[in-house]
This record gives C-alpha cells, sequence and structure tokens, in this order.
C-alpha cells in the first residue's frame, strides 16, 4: 500500500464535479463499491505490515469519511433542483405587475397646464424658498401687511431688510418671470406652497398651486374673464357658469373672487354650496401698475391680468372629496380610487 494512491484519490475527490445525479452514483460505484477503489484499498490494509496499520489505518478511514461526504452532499444539491422542479409549475399564469396611479394632485395640474396650454400659456417654475422680495414687496404688499406675519408665514431667517422664507403663494413666480421676461408673457406657474396653519379637514400648511399671468399691450378684464370661463367650462363641463365679486388683493386692481356654478346640484343649492349654489374657486384681477413697474415693465404702455388658484380646492371639487387631509396622507385606499382616472 502506497501514501501515494491514498492522497491521489483524496484530490480527485475533491475536485470532483458532477453535472447530474447519475455521475454522483457513478463515483459511489467507483470508490465504494464491491470492486471500488477505496473498497480495494481496504483489501489491502489486511496484508499491511502490523507496525504501519495504526497510521494506514487512519487515512483510509479518512478517506472512506471524505467520499461519503461528497457524494452525500452532491446527492443533496440534486435533490434540491430535483424538489423545486417538481414544485413549480410551469404553466401557471404570472404574477401581475401592479402598476401604480398618478396622485390625484398631480392630475389637475397636469389638465390645468394642459387646458392653459393650449390657450397658448408656458409652464414658469420658481423657488420654494424664497425672499421677502418675490413674496411680499414686488407685490405691493405694504410693510406692515398682515400676510407676513410670522402666523401666517414660515420663516427660515427672518431677520435683516430681504428674510428667506417659504412663500405662501406661486404669486412670487410671477415677478421672477416678469424679470427674466419682456411682454408679451403668458406663463401658469404651479407649485408648492406653505402657511403657517393648524391642519384640519379644510386647511394644511402645504398645499399646491397654480397661478396665471397675462402681460400685454391692450389685455383687459374682459380678457380675464373669458380666460376663466373658458378654462372652468373645460375644467367642470360646458354648463359651468362663473361670477366674479369684487376682492381686495396688494397686486392687483381691480381684484375679484371668482366663483363657479355648483356642478353637484346644478346651481339649485345643496350642502356642499351651502345652499347658496356657487363654489369660490380662485383669485383674480388685473395687475396693479406697481407690481409691473417693480419688475422693471413699463405700466403705461402695457396691462395684464393674473389669476391665483389652489390645486387641492379644484380637486377636491372635482371628486367631492371633503378632507384635505387626504391628500397628504397617501393611504393607498384613497389613491388607488384615482386608478381608472388618466
Ligand atoms: N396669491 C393669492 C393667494 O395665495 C391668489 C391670487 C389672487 C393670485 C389673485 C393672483 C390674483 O394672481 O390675481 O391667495
Amino acid at each position: 500500500m502506497d501514501r501515494k494512491d491514498i492522497d491521489n484519490l483524496l484530490d480527485k475527490i475533491e475536485q470532483f464535479r458532477a453535472e447530474k445525479l447519475q455521475d454522483v452514483e457513478e463515483l459511489r460505484v467507483k470508490l465504494l463499491g464491491k470492486k471500488g477503489e477505496i473498497t480495494r484499498l481496504f483489501e489491502e490494509f489486511r496484508s499491511v505490515a502490523p507496525e504501519m496499520k495504526r497510521e494506514f489505518g487512519k487515512v483510509l478511514n479518512e478517506l472512506k469519511t471524505k467520499a461519503a461526504e461528497k457524494i452525500e452532499s452532491l446527492r443533496e444539491s440534486f435533490e434540491d433542483i430535483l424538489d423545486t422542479d417538481t414544485k413549480t409549475d410551469f404553466t401557471k399564469p404570472g404574477d401581475a405587475f401592479e402598476l401604480g396611479t398618478r396622485h390625484p394632485i398631480s392630475l389637475v395640474r397636469e389638465e390645468i397646464l394642459d387646458i392653459f396650454g393650449r390657450f397658448g400659456f408656458a409652464v414658469a417654475e420658481g423657488p420654494e424658498i424664497e425672499d421677502d422680495w418675490h413674496v411680499f414687496s414686488a407685490l405691493n404688499f405694504p410693510p406692515e401687511h398682515p400676510a407676513r406675519d410670522m402666523q401666517d408665514t414660515f420663516f427660515i431667517n427672518p431677520a435683516g431688510d430681504d428674510p428667506i422664507l417659504l412663500r405662501t403663494h406661486t404669486s412670487s413666480v410671477q415677478v421672477r418671470t416678469m424679470e427674466r421676461q419682456k411682454p408679451p408673457i403668458r406663463v401658469v406657474c404651479p407649485g408648492r406652497v406653505f402657511r403657517n396653519e393648524a391642519i384640519s379637514a379644510r386647511a394644511h400648511c402645504i398645499f399646491h398651486q397654480v397661478e396665471g399671468l397675462y402681460i400685454d399691450e391692450g389685455v383687459s378684464f374682459a380678457d380675464l374673464k373669458q380666460a376663466i370661463l373658458l378654462f372652468v367650462q373645460e375644467m367642470f363641463g360646458p354648463q359651468t357658469q362663473i361670477r366674479m365679486r369684487p376682492s381686495y388683493f396688494p397686486f392687483t386692481e381691480p381684484s375679484t373672487e371668482v366663483d363657479i356654478s355648483c356642478n353637484i346640484c346644478g346651481g339649485k343649492g345643496c350642502n356642499i354650496c351651502k345652499g347658496t349654489g356657487w363654489l369660490e374657486i380662485m383669485g383674480a384681477g388685473m395687475v396693479d401698475p406697481n407690481v409691473l413697474e417693480a419688475s422693471g415693465i413699463d405700466s403705461t404702455k402695457y396691462t395684464g391680468f393674473a389669476f391665483g388658484m389652489g390645486i387641492e380646492r379644484i380637486a377636491m371639487l372635482k371628486w367631492m372629496v371633503n378632507d384635505l387631509r387626504h391628500y397628504f396622507e397617501n393611504d393607498a385606499r384613497f389613491l388607488k380610487e384615482f386608478r381608472s382616472v388618466l
């Protein structure tokens, strides 16, 4: 008996690779079968000199254990494959790939931009973190105006001449557009706005607005009225009427608040419109000459109109959602309701 033969055999066992279960069985026969190599070594062992028996006995036993272990582990690896093969039903239909849904605020935002896009309005955006100038001063807010108060505005840095704050409306983008561009200007400005309000069904500290601005020579209140009427009829249906109530905003003169005929009761009066037949949807007006001048536009040559609406408000009226908080909680049961809306 030669020690080298044993070592060679050990190497062979270690390096053996099986491609199929049959290879494993062949290995077993070759090593441990009646005429197998290990069986033969054990037979030879009987005639080993007594003083060598101890050494050879030990290595032979190790060899046999190794071989048995190798065969067992190879067998197991094939059993795993066999197992899954029999359990997998390849004829079964695949799992459906579940599509997400678009958020209702995105849907309404896109619809508003699309309608005004067809009227020739481009989209303009601006920063959410703003300075006092773009949110208030350039829009003709007097220094003591209550909207500048900490109670309404989230300040990042309230100190200094031009405090840094979270914009409270998207009218700031009007200013940025007028600073950048010469008339004619026709833009809609969608975006997130922030106000220091307690969260309830009717108020939130974060919401979304779309601002509109049209500046050119000879733009009149009649243009404003027609643009809004066309918009609401596209958005809420051709039967929709508008009503304009006089109002006040620092950046427009004259200013108006616009109502639409209640699309739920058709103007007869219901609990959504609180019996009035009308629902408020936006603020609007003719751009104040001071606002044009603050951004370097000649107010003797140009006039313009502006409007601003809350996207959540439009979405609530469109789908009769009675709690604003639904839009921010990302409850999948709510969001899936909009699956069929494109
Ligand atoms: N910025 C106003 C707000 O946040 C909305 C608004 C009113 C915008 C009248 C306008 C406007 O452009 O003309 O409440």
